[in-house]
């Protein structure tokens, strides 16, 4: 598990531009699954045939994270960019960023900016170039950068990185199906892209699939220094999502979920996230809707290079998408 997951975190794989993520997944999770495919928009979807075919599951988490786009060069060779999802520009700024070329630059806060007006038009890349000409010839307009890749092991099974969200995720989908000693619905594992632009992939993939039942792998936020009125504690065991600011969950789903954790000893949690949505609606919401829920990871600094998790929450996730995989609802 520890090894996907540094696997998954070492590529970039900002909105729109997942490739190099879809063809790390599918060769991890091709020897577990029946086939897999890449849908028009960059979905990637793996199928599973299941004891029962009366019935879908869709289980999905998302390739995509935040960056991102070059807008303008200025004469010395700045370069200005703007956003691909929610960035937060104080948690970016004076950290290393790099281009799909392997282009390296630092992220930079104009001088002299007051703390309230960081904002996106403050920031710009320094790549090292003295001119627009010589930046030119590395970056162009249009070229998409993010943080680059960072993973790191803290104390107590705790582990820091950028883009656990979704990376994480993703790697939990891929240990479920390594794991499942049976599957006891036709499953559908989906890949999705360009989720933090407004949970977009998931609604064609949704679509297409046609779930029964749907659930989501994302993170969610712990209990960070400062958070009040957070449900969710870090260590605190998978956190079942009661609701988030796009979906209400399917209590059927809620139930289920608490009756396998119950009956397998995963420690659990419920989690209400108050900002912030999730691939889960688009799967709630697909044809005639779906028995829809989430399984969250908690997850510290969401958005920041230095997300941080506890390995003990991934596991007990992972080891509850595995019991929905082998035993379904009923
Ligand atoms: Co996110
Ligand atoms: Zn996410």
């Amino acid at each position: 598990m520890l090894n996907t997951i540094k696997k998954f975190t070492s590529v970039n794989s900002v909105s729109g531009s997942e490739e190099k993520l879809r063809a790390l997944i599918e060769k991890e999770i091709l020897p577990f699954v029946d086939s897999v495919q890449t849908d028009a928009m960059g979905n990637l979807i793996a199928y599973k045939k299941g004891e029962n075919s009366e019935k879908k599951l869709m289980v999905a988490a998302h390739m995509d994270e935040i960056g991102f786009v070059v807008t303008y060069i200025e004469d010395n060779g700045i370069i200005r960019v703007s956003n691909i999802g929610g960035i937060r520009p104080i948690a970016s700024a004076y950290h290393p960023v790099v281009f799909a070329n392997g282009t390296i630059g630092i992220l930079g806060i104009d001088a002299n900016t007051k703390p309230e007006e960081i904002k996106i038009n403050k920031l710009f890349v320094d790549i090292g170039a003295k001119s627009r000409r010589e930046a030119e010839k590395k970056v162009k307009i249009g070229d998409i950068c993010a943080v680059a890749p960072s993973f790191k092991k803290l104390a107590g099974g705790r582990y820091a990185a950028k883009a656990f969200d979704d990376r994480i995720g993703c790697a939990v989908a891929v240990d479920a199906a390594r794991n499942a000693k049976k599957t006891a619905m036709d499953t559908y594992y989906v890949f999705t892209v360009q989720e933090e632009v407004g949970l977009r992939g998931s609604k064609p993939s949704a679509f297409s699939v046609m779930p029964d039942y749907a659930v989501a792998i994302d993170v969610t936020t712990a209990d960070a220094p400062g958070e009040k009125g957070v449900s969710v504690t870090l260590g605190g065991g998978a956190a079942i999502k009661i609701k988030d600011s796009s979906v209400i969950c399917s209590k059927v789903m809620v139930d289920r979920l608490t009756a396998l954790a119950k009956e397998n000893n995963i420690k659990h949690q419920y989690e209400i996230l108050t900002a912030g949505g999730t691939d889960t609606a688009s799967m709630q919401l697909a044809g005639a809707g779906s028995v829809a829920g989430c399984i969250s990871i908690p997850t510290r600094y969401i958005h920041s290079p230095v997300e941080v998790l506890d390995m003990a929450d991934v596991k007990a996730c992972s080891q509850l998408l595995t019991a929905l995989i082998e035993n379904g609802i009923e």
